[in-house]
């Protein structure tokens, strides 16, 4: 088979990889191997010309803008991260992001400690120590505020940061809120609202037009809002 032939899906695995596969059954589809069991990184699907690959979820949109993966899931947090934060608009050169597929929802918020005045030191024009994982996300949200922060970068966990005095804030993801309440912090601003969007190799989509196109337009179909 020619590489020119080959469709090559980045996803990681979890909620993203869990969500898209029903997607992925829609336009005929199946994954042969279960990434929680299997340590392979290149699984087959039942479609000799479709493989998925597993990446680290913020490596998604890497894969695909450079040609290591013609189309990919993502979160729209990721997605802007990558892109250099929201005030760049959700752009990344040679990557098309034809749908927003409406899985792994979640929001973008900041959360404090629940004794501390978060709009009163704001208010004051307070200087605030921000932890976070997603620095363009945040750096963005509070210059728009004219709040002045100093950002602290972190991989995981943000939410020990407060309570170790590491940091005033936290810029993370929320879903439940079940994690907040666990640790005894609050949601005080709401940034935006996150779900996955399918992204796709502009090269790639000129060169496996036909290809490419069956997949986009089978995922649109079985989106919510075409049932
Ligand atoms: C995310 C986020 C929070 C948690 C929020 O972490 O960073 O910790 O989920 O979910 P909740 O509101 O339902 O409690 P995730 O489990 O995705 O892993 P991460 O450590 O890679 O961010």
């Amino acid at each position: 088979m020619k590489a020119n032939d080959m469709i090559t899906l980045a996803l990681s695995k979890g909620r993203i990889f869990d969500e898209t596969l029903p997607l992925l059954k829609a336009a005929g589809i199946e994954v042969l191997e279960d990434p929680e069991t299997s340590r392979k990184l290149i699984l087959p699907t039942n479609h000799a010309n479709v493989r998925v690959v597993l990446v680290r979820a913020s490596d998604v949109p890497t894969y695909v803008q450079y040609g290591g993966a013609d189309l990919g899931v993502t979160g729209l947090d990721t997605l802007i991260e990558h892109g250099g934060g929201y005030a760049n608009g959700v752009v990344a050169a040679g990557l098309y992001q034809p749908l927003d597929l409406q899985i792994a929802k979640c929001r973008m918020s900041v959360a404090v400690r629940a004794d501390f005045d978060y709009a009163a030191q704001v208010k004051q024009g307070a200087r605030l120590k921000v932890a976070t994982k997603y620095t363009a996300i945040a750096r963005d949200f509070f210059a728009s505020k004219g709040v002045h922060v100093d950002m602290v970068k972190l991989y995981g966990s943000m939410e020990l940061a407060p309570l170790t005095g590491l940091a005033d804030a936290i810029v993370d993801l929320v879903s439940t809120g079940n994690t907040l309440k666990a640790n005894h912090l609050v949601e005080v601003e709401r940034i935006m609202d996150i779900s996955s969007r399918l992204v796709v190799n502009q090269a790639a989509l000129k060169l496996k037009q036909a290809a490419i196109r069956r997949i986009i337009d089978a995922f649109e179909a079985a989106l919510p809002a075409a049932r």
